[in-house]
């Protein structure tokens, strides 16, 4: 059984810490749930470290489906969140549109969209039909070339401002939110003043759970660590050498061996080069 919206909020009753991770196919989310990991997030982010776009904004709704689908079929118990990407929740019709197309094609249990009031009644008509939604606050990378991407909510006329959108996204209907690169405390208030699960990134410790992007934490990015994250491995640095031994042993003969073949009879070869 996957893990469902009700199950995350007993855990979160009983004050237990959510750990989400981002993943963008078959294998990786097979290990997720190896690992034991309740909630996969199948991010926009996608467009980044998978498409390697310099941001989220040309990820489309048929990506997410595509990518959605595969983490689907790698996982039977994780609960999947799937983002609703760029300019395809501007309108309400267009959000229902979109996110029941991720829900029905892409498998996905929840959707995820960016910003506060301004999307809080998007938010309530797409939970009224059905579908449920994630919030997410601070840093939004949807809204990058207006908001920079840095620390969100730093003076307090921005922290109320992001309270009051924490509130609305809840009033809404929203089942939990991700507060994404504001300041620690901050996000611990928010987390007090809510009565649904924060999932923080970049966010702090007093959150009640956290998101990291899959690449981030196993160190498969080299361009830049942000500070916000921890590298648990630092996978690329194993795949890279893994790979120049490959293509050493390919140059020098060493693989493949007889090992990794089919043999054949020589008498059987003898006879169809005849
Ligand atoms: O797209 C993503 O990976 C996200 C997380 C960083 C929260 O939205
Ligand atoms: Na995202």
């Amino acid at each position: 059984m996957r893990t469902s919206i009700a199950d995350i909020r007993a855990a979160y009753l009983r004050g237990e810490r959510i750990p989400m991770i981002t993943a963008y196919d078959y294998t990786s989310a097979q290990l997720v749930e190896q690992a034991g990991v309740p909630m996969i997030l199948v991010g926009d982010s996608l467009g980044m470290v998978v498409q390697g776009h310099d941001s989220t904004l040309p990820v489309t709704v048929d990506d997410m489906i595509y990518h959605s689908r595969a983490v689907i079929r790698g996982c039977a118990t994780p609960m999947v969140v799937t983002d609703l990407p760029f300019l395809t929740y501007a309108t309400e019709t267009d959000a229902l549109r979109h996110a029941a197309r991720l829900l029905a094609e892409g498998g996905a249990t929840s959707v995820k969209l960016e910003g506060g009031r301004p999307v809080a009644p998007t938010v309530r008509r797409l939970v009224q039909a059905g579908i449920p939604v994630m919030g997410h606050l601070g840093f939004t990378p949807q809204s990058v070339n207006q908001i920079g991407m840095r620390v969100q909510a730093k003076e307090s006329a921005a922290a109320r401002e992001l309270i009051e959108d924490a509130l609305a996204l809840q009033a809404a209907g929203a089942w939990a939110i991700v507060l994404e690169l504001i300041p620690a405390p901050l996000a611990t208030a928010v987390t007090a003043q809510l009565d649904i699960p924060t999932i923080g990134i970049g966010a702090g410790p007093g959150c009640s759970g956290e998101v990291q992007v899959w690449h981030d934490l196993l160190g498969l990015f080299s361009d830049f660590v942000p500070r916000h994250t921890r590298r648990y491995r630092t996978l690329a640095e194993e795949i890279t050498s893994g790979l120049r031994e490959y293509a050493d042993d390919v140059r020098s003969g060493a693989f493949p061996t007889e090992k990794n073949s089919a043999a054949m009879d020589p008498a059987v070869l003898a006879e169809a080069l005849y």
